[in-house]
């Protein structure tokens, strides 16, 4: 093992010391450490007599002051909180005496300005030891200063003037309820002078998904290899290091780390020096970064391998992934350099940092992570390899680097003011990795694509009483973490495509231009967003961007727009969708709107006299219009660029199901995609007559197109569950196979044609394998046996049905196959898809097995839990199995997932909303009155509402599709 240095030893590099080492202009390692060591012996003094003294004062406070008092001088009063009366609501430190402060938020008069930060991760023992040093300065005078601090081992504490003058430490208190330190000193802190804390510190680093963690991989010797890793956001850094952990909080930072010489350390900022350390360590020395928040702080210690270019801009653009891995990076690398450019042109702002590394980790909670200069990936989102990845997972590592390279602007430049304008991050970044991912693959049809899964897949979750506002209140983590939905990331992003389609992209981007120039390094609110643009657009098109993106953005929901057509009148008006309309659902009591539930509508319309896109306004009200003399028809929500509903009168809609039976081309994919959306949807709620809407899906005989298809199979399959116990499922089965012969018939099964004829291929194929086509099933099954038997690789973009199906109507054998496959591959898209297929199973013992499985992490990396359950979920077989699961399992689900909002999310609503009965339901809501569930509430929620929703959907609409499909299933 390893020689260990002890704390002091630690701690020496620290602070003034390690600040002043990179300030030398010498460069030579060993000129460098010889000044280290001097100074580590004027660290001992300076560390002796703080101690002593620490020791007198702490003696000394001990006798005078067996009570605390309350800590706060005059000039800070105005924050001071009154003691609640209840004894019991008194915050207590972790040593039994009161905590002064009592607010989940730090005060606001003391900033950071600078952090040294000296860590030892032990990849041996798990040990870090740490020590940090924050130069800061207050806004008025206090005797006390409060930070950020989780599960740390606290020991030395120091609070100096200046660099050297101490001021005493009269109390060090934590307080886990609100993760917080409060640091009170003998004497003044004066506004605008420099104060530095130091504190140091131990922690056992755990292999979790967040804080500073272990994470390890195999080496294709089968050696476990370990590394050590951070993720921060939301609120995170304050468990690897005390900080002022709020993303208004912004310092800079500068990072000193030892770690073993085979190993290389990333961070944010370049690297400044390594040298020997002794023992066969290594000290590695960052430049300091640029003015950031400390939820975008990362650091790395691993044995990867890089792949490095320099891109039009002059960024070094480095890829690190597992040696065994490097040819896999390439498309990432090639993306990402190509995606920073088109950024700062689009922008017209430089990316500000000299380099940008992406990092693979191979146990990642998210997806990937904006860390500002050190993007943090999993595996599945940053490699891919030409000859096994499908193009969906290809388009998926593209779109994930699009989108955190789009952070670099939107979340890191310039940042939320507090976690309530998340969307402002996210929905952005959301919005971005489509124009970002067209930029480099323009044939994929990014913004076809961005309707399908983004505009409608936020508009499903926000017909939701239990839906929330884009901007909306949050205080404490758990709130923090459950913020992180498809509200801010989908609907945030969808009302920004809005946005760009009235403004134009021109306006958009001066408008994006001034915002980002004007609050870069700092911090800003959504309204400072929209007055950018009404200031660019109030030129251009006189429209007050505030007025109306706050209907968007400070309500919940959106509208549904009734048309009818009087002649050439049409006359429009708006009210709120809801999934289910407020005098059906008594359970769900609806809140007050400060609009009314009324929105500014930018109504958009094309007729057979023109497509050309004219635009009418709703200003919270309904309205009307004239068409031209001799039109025959009329289509709503040009592309469906708008985020609302629309809801023909009878003649407009057999007017338009003719056009799609007839000549369905007339319409744009994304017009066809919409109308299905919106028919669909709208029958499923009573709205729209359910034999109106399954007449339009006939049309689907015909299309050719990935983006409707995708729309239709979505809504398809969400029929298909409702219907499972229903005696008319397998005519629903037959009638969709109709639909689905002519497509299957043209595309074959070669893995040929463009992107997303490759989608389509594959969507195809699996939806009608899980409608059990007999000859999409045999076909699958041969290709299945020819690989487990002959080794013959399934081409990319077959896999999915070929995997599933050979599970699906396979025996052990086939599961034990994808089994060892799973164990073995190292390719990741490939152990995704493996996972995915086994969850297919119809043998309840081997679904019940795997299931357990993905609780034990030699066989399941936890990161991948979710996934399982999710599978296991959506398998006929295995609906009420996964729920028992869950339920059984809840404490254990609960402690590795409390925290997470992704993962919550997925496990609550995938085992419970397909649920469509009372007693399911009152089942549901018993079972989670006695548990806890963490950033799970609002998921819980929303998912009780679909499961009342689909209760009345077999209450009263399921008769009437049952009566369509006796009629119309036979269809020639
Ligand atoms: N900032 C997030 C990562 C994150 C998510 C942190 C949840 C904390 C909680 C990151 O930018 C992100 O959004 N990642 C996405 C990928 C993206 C392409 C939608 C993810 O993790 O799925
Ligand atoms: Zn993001």
């Amino acid at each position: 093992m390893m020689n260990e240095p002890e704390v002091d030893d630690v701690a020496f590099l620290t602070g003034n010391n390690a600040k002043k080492q990179v300030l030398y202009s010498d460069n030579s390692g060993t000129e460098k450490i010889r000044r280290i060591v001097c100074s580590k012996q004027q660290a001992f003094c300076v560390t002796g007599f703080v101690l002593i003294f620490l020791l007198i004062i702490a003696m000394v406070a001990s006798f005078a002051r067996p009570m605390p008092r309350c800590p706060i001088v005059t000039s800070a009063t105005e924050f001071r909180h009154t003691t609640p009366a209840s004894t019991n609501l008194i915050p207590t430190a972790k040593t039994g005496e009161i905590f002064p402060w009592h607010d989940i938020r730090l005060p606001p008069f003391i900033m950071p300005v600078h952090y040294n930060l000296f860590l030892h991760p032990n990849l041996n023992t798990f040990e870090n030891s740490g020590s940090v040093n924050i130069t800061f300065q207050v806004t008025m005078q206090t005797n006390f200063i409060v930070l950020h601090s989780k599960e740390l081992n606290l020991s030395r504490t120091v609070v100096l003037e200046g660099d050297d003058r101490t001021i005493p430490v009269l109390q060090r208190l934590e307080y886990p309820k609100h993760e917080q330190l409060y640091i009170e000193v003998d004497g003044t802190l004066k506004p605008y002078r420099e104060y530095t804390l130091w504190i140091d510190f131990k922690k056992h680093l755990e292999e979790k998904l967040e804080g500073f963690y272990i994470s390890s991989y195999k080496s294709t010797d089968g050696q476990k290899r370990y590394l050590a890793t951070t993720h921060f956001e939301p609120t995170s850094a304050r468990s690897a290091f005390p900080c002022f952990d709020e993303p208004a909080m912004k310092a800079t930072f500068q990072l000193t780390i030892v770690h073993d010489e085979s190993h290389t350390a990333y961070f944010n900022a370049d690297v400044f020096q390594t040298a020997s350390y002794g023992n066969g360590l290594s000290i590695t020395v960052f430049d300091k970064t640029v003015r950031m928040s400390t939820y975008l702080v990362a650091f790395v210690v691993c044995d990867f391998k890089t792949l490095q270019k320099t891109n039009a801009d002059g960024i070094n653009v480095r890829v690190a992934v597992p040696p065994e891995q490097l040819e896999e990076a390439q498309f990432a690398l090639d993306t990402a350099a190509s995606v920073l450019h088109f950024y700062q042109m689009f922008f017209n702002i430089s990316y500000p940092l000299p380099k940008m590394d992406m990092i693979a980790i191979p146990d990642f909670g998210p997806g990937a992570m904006e860390n500002w200069g050190l993007v943090t990936f999993r595996m599945t989102t940053i490699l891919y390899n030409p000859s096994e990845t499908s193009s969906e997972s290809q388009e998926h590592v593209a779109t994930v680097i699009a989108h955190e390279l789009a952070h670099q602007w939107f979340g890191d430049l310039v940042t939320m003011q507090w976690w309530s304008d998340l969307w402002l991050n996210e929905g952005f970044a959301s919005f971005m990795e489509y124009l970002g991912t067209n930029h480099v693959e323009p044939e994929w049809k990014m913004m076809d694509q961005f309707i399908v899964s983004t505009t409608q897949d936020a508009m499903s979750l926000d017909s939701l009483e239990s839906s929330h506002p884009v901007m909306t209140d949050v205080d404490d983590p758990v709130e923090i973490e459950a913020i992180f939905d498809a509200i801010s990331y989908k609907k945030g992003a969808a009302i920004l495509y809005m946005l760009k389609n009235f403004l134009g992209m021109d306006t958009l981007k001066k408008g994006l231009s001034v915002y980002l120039n004007k609050y870069r390094f700092k911090n800003a609110q959504t309204e400072d967003l929209w007055d950018c643009f009404t200031q660019v657009a109030l030129t251009s098109t006189h429209l007050n961007v505030s007025k109306i993106m706050d209907t968007w953005t400070r309500q919940k929901g959106y509208p549904v727009i009734t048309v009818r057509l009087k002649h050439r009148l049409v006359i429009l008006e708006q009210r709120r969708f809801l999934l289910t309309p407020p005098e059906y659902d008594d359970a769900a009591p609806s809140d007050l709107s400060p609009y009314g539930y009324k929105w500014f509508v930018p109504v958009t319309y094309i007729t057979d006299q023109s497509d050309k896109e004219n635009m009418f306004w709703l200003n919270m009200t309904d309205g009307q219009f004239f068409l031209p003399a001799r039109t025959k028809w009329l289509k709503l929500n040009v592309n469906q660029t708008g985020f609302f509903r629309v809801m023909y009168d009878e003649g407009l809609w057999n007017t338009l199901i003719n056009l799609l039976r007839t000549n369905h081309k007339v319409f744009k994919p994304a017009d066809r995609a919409n109308l299905l959306d919106d028919a669909l949807t709208l029958s499923r709620v009573g709205i729209l007559d359910s034999g109106l809407a399954l007449n339009l899906t006939r049309y689907l005989e015909n299309e050719e197109d990935y983006v409707p298809w995708e729309t239709a199979i979505l809504h398809l399959e969400i029929l298909d569950v409702l219907m499972q116990e229903s005696a008319a499922l397998s005519l629903f089965h037959k009638y969709m196979l109709k639909l689905l012969k002519p497509v299957l018939g043209t595309l074959g099964w070669e893995d040929e044609g463009d992107h997303l004829q490759k989608k389509l291929r594959s969507a195809v194929l699996v939806t009608s394998m899980r409608f059990h086509d007999e000859l999409t099933v045999s076909q699958a099954k041969k290709y299945f046996q020819n690989w487990m038997q002959n080794g013959k690789k399934v081409p990319p973009n077959l896999r999915n049905v070929v995997y599933g199906a050979g599970v699906k109507y396979g025996s052990k054998e086939e599961w034990q196959f994808c089994w060892k496959q799973y164990q073995e591959t190292q390719v990741p898209s490939e152990k995704r898809l493996l996972l995915t297929a086994l969850g297919n199973t119809q043998d309840m013992w081997q679904l019940s097995q795997y299931l357990n499985y993905s609780l034990d992490k030699n066989k399941i990396r936890p990161q991948d839990t979710t996934l399982v359950i999710a599978v296991a979920a959506r398998n006929p077989v295995g609906r009420l199995l996964t729920w028992r699961f869950v339920r059984m399992n809840w404490p254990q689900l609960l402690e590795m997932f409390g925290q997470g909002s992704f993962s919550m999310d997925m496990i609550i609503s995938e085992t419970i909303s397909h649920f469509s009965s009372r007693f399911d339901y009152d089942e549901v809501k018993t079972f989670f009155s006695g548990v806890e569930v963490g950033s799970g509430m609002q998921s819980l929620q929303q998912s009780l509402e679909r499961i009342r929703a689909n209760i009345r959907w077999r209450e009263n609409t399921e008769a009437s599709v049952i009566q369509w499909l006796q009629q119309n299933a036979n269809f020639s």
